[in-house]
């Protein structure tokens, strides 16, 4: 059976229920442009939001980490993942998470006991050691030679701050030798397959940490590493995931694997994650800029090694590789199914686009770098490489490698970025003269009557609710009980409270969640009988939480300038506000 449905299976019959795995472009956070962990979407109820499907879930997890390309190509690196993950908000802590744990490795995968070991906190100025972990440890059977204390490894967090917490790391012994008595996690035979996080902390922008509503409990396997683990098998390429993959690539090249391994892991992989790109419900298109970027990069990349495989690339090669790799996930994941068809087109739309470029732009390179004295192709180069011909910076990277030549990263980073600021606001322009301009403009109006809301009530008191609204283009409407016309003073403030709001650059965070469980937690509503049971919650901060299908903004700074335009009498004890986002 299939590690994905033995691990489900595994934690349903532990009371958890399973959740779709989330978009691998995440829905609600700009600030990242993948999902990197199977923890990410859950951060809302980590921090406290009480989750629809309860207490105790699992999944798998669309993972993309793009930011070293260069390690692609190795026995271990893959820019996409699946990572398996059971979580307790609030819920189990250490005693269960780890003795399941266990028992999943042991009863389930039957890993022999003897090739696992295990790390758990050490402490460090903050925080105290985690002995709970180390004694449950011992008293399920791992031998305290096994079990390795460490402060830096064994603290988890996703970034800089957020939910985190001390951790307990498994790793499994692979390799032939014969294992060693006491544990040593810097030995490379030694390799980590799951981590349990017990995240009851969150830390802040200035590093204090402090602690989260609830205890809870976040774990992580990597299904791509494990299952290369089970199968004995050292290069995860040559696992059954990856296998039919690359032995169709070697089909296609004529070539064998041996000897080739390189160029047929960064094919295999880079297409995999084309697909899951182009697959997600976002709609991302190779571009210049963002997902779209990332998505052309790879393809190129891709399309190059083809190259170095002399696979004809006129044939439909590609087609036939992401054909492949989507027979296998298409179970598991209903938009590779869906968008098969969206795919195939990215991927030969892109490479045609590539291929009409990439002959001249590899004789230019030819051409340009036989005049190099110092050893360097240098900013404008490698940016006229990019803009002219289309090659993403690794592409000339890589080419300067083969000729024992440097390129210029930071310079290009600089004049790139340069660039795509232009292009951002290009297409930002073409928006406002559209209709999709319009209804980036409704979207913020949207937003600012949550604004509106939250500060009428602040200052004419929590009597104050929504008994209208209505939003152009132009700007917005919105009607409420008051007893009063509004005084100066009070438009003023109202008006004041909004902009502060603004300023400071509120996330405008999206939430799921039982209808009942919204209105305990007092998210504002106007018809609670005509919502769905599980509902969207839209939360601005501390300042205001409103059911609501949305759309919204993603962040306050995003309204520009808050202004009322009228007050007056809309029906007896109505009154109505007009205003505008200048
Ligand atoms: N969030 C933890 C990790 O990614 C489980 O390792």
């Amino acid at each position: 059976m299939n590690l994905k449905d033995l691990y489900i299976d595994f934690f349903v019959s532990k009371g958890h229920r399973q959740i779709p795995s989330a978009p691998v472009v995440p829905e609600n956070d700009p600030s990242v442009l993948f999902n990197t962990a199977g923890m990410q979407p859950l951060i809302p109820y980590l921090m406290g939001e009480p989750h629809p499907y309860g207490t105790r879930l699992c999944d798998y997890q669309k993972c993309i980490r793009t930011n070293d390309l260069d390690n692609i190509g190795d026995t271990y690196h893959h820019t996409f993942f699946e990572m398996l993950g059971n979580w307790s908000l609030g819920d189990y802590f250490k005693k269960e998470a780890i003795t399941w744990s266990y028992e999943f490795l042991t009863d389930v995968l039957k890993i022999p006991v003897d090739r696992l070991a295990v790390t758990v906190f050490a402490g460090n100025d903050i925080l105290p050691e985690d002995t709970e972990a180390y004694n449950i440890w011992l008293s399920l059977g791992i031998k305290k030679e096994r079990i390795a204390k460490t402060s830096s490894d064994n603290f988890w967090i996703a970034g800089e701050t957020g939910p985190c917490g001390p951790d307990t790391e498994m790793f499994y012994f692979r390799s032939d030798d014969p294992i060693p008595e006491v544990f040593d996690p810097s030995d490379e035979r030694w390799v980590e397959i799951w981590n349990d996080v017990f995240m009851q902390y969150y830390k802040h922008e200035d590093s204090s940490i402090t602690e989260l509503p609830k205890k809870n409990v976040d774990t992580g396997m990597g299904v791509e590493r494990t299952v290369a683990i089970l199968e004995g098998v050292n290069d995860n390429y040559q696992s059954s995931i990856w296998k039919p993959i690359i032995n169709l690539i070697s089909e296609i090249a004529s070539l064998p694997y041996e000897g080739n391994e390189k160029s047929m892991r960064i094919i295999a992989d880079h297409i995999r994650t084309a697909v899951f790109i182009s697959a997600d419900p976002a709609g991302i298109k190779p571009s210049n800029t963002d997902q779209g970027y990332i998505l052309r990069r790879l393809i190129r990349r891709a399309i190059r090694h083809a190259k170095k495989l002399n696979i004809d690339i006129n044939s439909d090669w590609e087609q036939q590789i992401a054909m492949k790799i989507m027979e296998q996930y298409e179970k598991y994941y209903s938009e590779i199914k869906e968008n098969r068809s969206v795919v195939l087109d990215v991927l030969k739309n892109e490479k045609v686009k590539f291929n009409r470029t990439l002959e001249k732009g590899l004789k230019e390179f030819e051409k340009l770098t036989v005049d190099i004295t110092d050893g360097k192709i240098n900013k404008d180069l490698a940016f006229k490489l990019y803009d002219t011909y289309g090659f993403p910076i690794e592409l000339t990277i890589e080419l300067a490698k083969e000729k024992n030549l440097e390129v210029d990263i930071v310079g290009f980073d600089e004049k790139f970025k340069a660039h795509q600021a232009l292009s951002r606001a290009g297409s930002e322009q073409k928006f406002k003269g559209g209709l999709a301009g319009d209804s980036i403009v409704e979207t913020k109006y949207h937003t600012a009557t949550h604004l509106l809301n939250a500060a009428l009530k602040k200052v004419l008191g929590p009597s104050v609710h929504q008994k209208g609204s209505n939003i152009t283009v132009e700007r917005m409407r919105f009607d409420f009980p008051c007893d009063h016309k509004m005084t100066e003073e009070e438009k003023n403030e109202v008006e004041a409270l909004v902009n502060k709001w603004i300023k400071e650059a509120i996330p405008v965070v999206k939430l799921e969640m039982r209808k009942e469980e919204a209105l305990k937690s007092g998210a504002e509503c106007m018809f609670i009988e005509r919502y769905p049971d599980i509902v969207t919650v839209y939360q601005i901060g501390d300042v205001s939480k409103e059911l609501c299908g949305g759309p919204h903004v993603s962040n306050t700074s995003e309204l520009g300038h808050f202004k009322i335009k009228k007050e007056e009498a809309s029906s007896a004890g109505i009154r109505r506000i007009k205003a505008v986002l200048e």
